[in-house]
This record gives structure tokens, C-alpha cells and sequence, in this order.
């Protein structure tokens, strides 16, 4: 086939011939489609977008260049979460095996890093011997002995996603809506689920940074969800700053253990009790949550009056992450795909880098603004993320102990830590880390952690909530 036309419509917002996008995509999974071409048409759809039609066309092709599992014979629901991608989102692997414990069986697939953001995969990694390219029937074991199995993208499931996935992360081509959707429905359409939660991040560390656009993301998720029958809820999360205190691969997974063992930090822990909340409703939709107005508009404000189910959903969350259950769930899934289990206890048996060098404070007041962009892409250039395809990447540089808006602090005091694999590479992200962070009066023009929910009875959007408690 010849490539250009297909490219020159989308370039020049034209609309595509019947038949043509797949063949396309084809071409390109076959070979016929050079790496080029294919980083062209990215480029166009970033800049122009597509119809919802050829949207609902990506997907099928993406979501059937591969196997779609069939996991019937688990005898429970099956739920999977996704982010679109953050600094310092080390979210599921707490929630995963949370979830788990809850009830669920979660089947998860995840990505590498992507553009200034980090990866589940690349985190998982970090940890000794942990294997994430699990062959299908591996991967279904540790499912059906754990209740999750955290995999990537493989040659078998969705390989049209890992494909445009690692191109676009090094062609500056991951802020699309339709991009962006197609490449986390595809995958999640792919595992069979039989419910889906959506982590949909809002702010200048997220890929698209206008609320607008980060709400149509969210609800063209849940239109594709609904559509193939997968029930779907998304959550719009913050991210003018970085999730917790850490961004890199090891010094998230040390945070993550931190989290599954019942302390902070406690954004992380809100997100993730939130989370596992909305994924035990998704997997019940007779219990979905209330709407307490009854004249029928979509949006309305938290008014504290919670059903039962959710609030029992949400004790079960925090009694089984606080009781110690989803971290020997997590040590568990870590040794059958093949990790070493004392890492999980221990980790000092985790790498580390041989430079820390801890940045000081310059001024006293209160942090108003931690930006999270500067220090994903400082965690990239650290050696930490990916700026050509197929590189190795450094899981032990990255940013730990970092302060967050709100907190006051003093002149000289610790504003976090940089892990660096030289003393050069860690004096460069100290003075970006310097620089992402503005300290004056206050107040702090932070969002709400958790600002709206959306699923196919429309969308939710919370008031401020007071910072959680610890
Ligand atoms: N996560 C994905 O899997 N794909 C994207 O495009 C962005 C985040």
C-alpha cells in the first residue's frame, strides 16, 4: 500500500477513505509501513486529531493485532486500573495487590516509561529478578494462584499498542486525546476484564494540560469502556505536582513499599484507597454510588452523604492494605514472577545509585509550587527513562525525600534528594529540582487531590477536599 495519502489526510484534517486507516496499520504491523511514515502520522494526529469513527477503528485494530484473553473462568470479577501517565505515579503496585485482597482478580498490563513520565514496568523491574514478560500462561498462573499478575504489552496481546507506544514516547507524540485513548483501551479491552477504573491525570505534569481536554480524555475512556461493555469510571487526579515523595524507578518502588506497609505518603495512600474503592463498585454496578439529585443533571458537588457500599468498599481497602495483607500479597506476586521476596522487606536489597546529593533549601516560607514536569524529564536525563527507542534506562537515578506544596520550610532545610549515577548528573538535578519549586507567602494553588469521577451516569466533580490526615 502507499502510506502517504493516509498521512497527507490526517496532515491536512481531510477525512480518511473507508477501509484506509486499517490498512495502514496494517502495513505497519506487517513492515510494508516504515517507522518513519508511522511517526509522521502520529505527529499529524497529535496536531489535528481524527473523527470518532477512525478513533473506533484505531481501536479495533490495535485491540485485535493481538490475543483478546478470555478469563471466564475466574471465579470473580475482573478489574484492571490505568493511568495516563504521571511524575512520581507509583499507584499500582500498591493498588494492585490491593485490590486483590479485596476480592478482585486484576490482570495487569502496564507500560514502560513514557515521554517525562515513569513506567509500572520499568519500576517493577527494578526489583531483582522480577520478570514482566511472562508468557500468557505464566501470566494466567500467577493470576488464577494471586488474584494479579502484572505483565507489559507482549507480542501477543495488543502488539500494535507496545509498538506506537515506544515510538511515540521518543517522538513527542503521546499529547492526543485519541492517542492516548486508544493506546490504554486497546490494552485493558485486550485482558477480558469485566470492569475498568480510569486514573486520569490532571496538571502541568500530565500529557495534556488543559482540564477541558483532560475531561474529554477521561470521558472518550469511558465512551470506549461502555461501548465494548467493559463498565468504566474515571477518576481525574492531581498532577500540578508529583504523586508522594519520590520520582524515579527504585526510589518509587522503596515509596511503594512504604505505602503497602500502612504509612504514608498520604497522597499516595488517598489515591490508592480511592481507587480500590472504585474498583470493587465497578466490579458491583447495582451499587454504583447514589446521586442524590434527582432532577438529572450530570454534575453535581460531594455532599458527604455516601451510600453504604461505598463506605463498606472503602473499609475493606484500608483494612487489608493496613493489616499488612496486600504487602504479602505483593511479596507473593513478586517471587512467583521471579523477584527476590526479602527485597520487599529489606530494601536495602533494592540497587541504589553511588551519588545521593541532598538539596538545600535557598529561602524560608511555604513551598507553593512543585512543578512535576522539569523532574520527569531531569529523571530521563538522569539515565532513569528513555530518549531512543529500545535504550537501557538507570532504574536507580531519580528524585527521593522531595517536599510538596503546602509544606513550610526553612532556609537550608531539605528539599529532596537527588540519585545520580555521577556527581555532574546529580548537580544538574539538583538546580532543576531548585527550579521547579517556587517558595514565598502562600496560599498554595494546589488542586484537589482527587477532583472528579466520570462514568456513564455522567460526572461527578468534588469540592476542595482538606489534605488527608497523614
Ligand atoms: N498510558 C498508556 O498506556 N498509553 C498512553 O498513551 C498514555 C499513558
Amino acid at each position: 500500500m502507499n502510506p502517504l495519502p493516509v498521512i497527507e489526510a490526517v496532515r491536512d484534517g481531510a477525512s480518511l477513505p473507508p477501509g484506509a486507516l486499517e490498512e495502514f496499520l496494517q502495513g505497519y504491523l506487517a513492515g510494508s509501513v516504515e517507522e518513519y511514515q508511522m511517526a509522521a502520522f502520529l505527529m499529524a494526529v497529535v496536531l489535528n486529531g481524527i473523527s470518532r469513527d477512525d478513533l473506533t477503528r484505531l481501536v479495533q485494530v490495535m485491540l485485535h493485532s493481538g490475543a483478546v484473553l478470555d478469563l471466564s473462568h475466574l471465579p470473580g470479577p475482573r478489574i484492571d486500573k490505568h493511568s495516563t501517565g504521571g511524575v512520581g505515579d507509583k499507584v499500582s503496585l500498591v493498588l494492585a495487590p490491593l485490590a486483590a485482597e479485596c476480592g478482585l482478580f486484576v490482570p495487569m498490563m502496564s507500560g514502560r516509561g513514557l515521554g517525562h513520565t515513569g513506567g509500572t514496568l520499568d519500576k517493577l523491574e527494578s526489583i531483582p529478578g522480577f520478570r514482566t514478560d511472562l508468557s500468557l500462561e505464566a501470566f494466567q498462573e500467577v493470576l488464577e494462584a494471586e488474584g494479579v499478575a502484572m505483565i507489559g504489552q507482549t507480542r501477543e496481546i495488543a502488539p500494535l499498542d507496545r509498538r506506537l507506544y515506544d515510538l511515540r514516547s521518543v517522538t513527542g507524540t503521546v499529547p492526543s486525546i485519541p492517542l492516548i485513548a486508544a493506546s490504554i483501551m486497546s490494552k485493558k479491552l485486550a485482558e477480558g476484564l469485566t470492569g475498568m477504573v480510569l486514573d486520569v491525570k490532571a496538571g502541568s505534569g500530565a500529557f495534556l494540560t488543559e482540564e477541558a481536554e483532560t475531561l474529554a480524555l477521561a470521558r472518550t475512556m469511558v465512551e470506549i469502556g461502555e461501548d465494548h461493555g467493559v463498565p468504566t469510571t474515571a477518576l481525574v487526579t492531581a498532577m500540578d505536582r508529583p504523586l508522594g515523595r519520590s520520582a524515579g524507578n527504585v526510589v518509587e518502588v522503596r515509596e511503594a513499599l512504604a505505602c503497602l506497609r500502612g504509612e504514608g505518603p498520604a497522597d499516595l495512600r488517598e489515591v490508592v484507597l480511592q481507587l480500590a474503592t472504585e474498583m470493587q463498585l465497578v466490579a458491583n454496578p447495582g451499587t454504583e454510588f447514589h446521586r442524590t439529585d434527582p432532577g438529572g443533571v450530570t454534575t453535581q458537588r460531594q455532599n458527604g452523604a455516601q451510600p453504604v457500599a461505598r463506605d463498606r468498599a472503602m473499609d475493606r481497602a484500608r483494612d487489608r492494605l493496613d493489616g499488612g495483607f496486600a504487602l504479602e500479597r505483593f511479596r507473593r506476586l513478586v517471587e512467583r514472577q521471579g523477584g527476590d521476596p526479602h527485597a520487599v522487606d529489606d530494601p536495602d536489597l533494592l540497587p541504589s545509585a553511588p551519588v545521593s546529593m541532598e538539596v538545600p533549601s535557598p529561602a524560608t516560607g511555604t513551598v507553593v509550587e512543585l512543578r512535576p514536569r522539569p523532574l520527569g524529564q531531569a529523571v530521563v536525563e538522569l539515565g532513569g527513562g528513555r530518549v531512543r527507542l529500545g535504550q537501557n534506562i538507570d532504574p536507580t537515578v531519580g528524585y527521593a525525600d522531595l517536599i510538596q506544596p503546602g509544606q513550610e520550610v526553612e532556609a537550608g532545610a531539605l528539599l529532596g534528594t537527588v540519585h545520580a549515577a555521577s556527581a555532574e548528573a546529580a548537580r544538574k538535578a539538583a538546580s532543576v529540582l531548585a527550579s521547579a519549586i517556587r517558595i514565598g507567602a502562600g496560599p498554595t494553588p494546589a488542586r484537589s487531590l482527587i477532583s472528579h469521577r466520570i462514568s456513564a451516569q455522567g460526572v461527578l466533580e468534588f469540592g476542595p477536599v482538606p489534605p488527608p490526615s497523614r
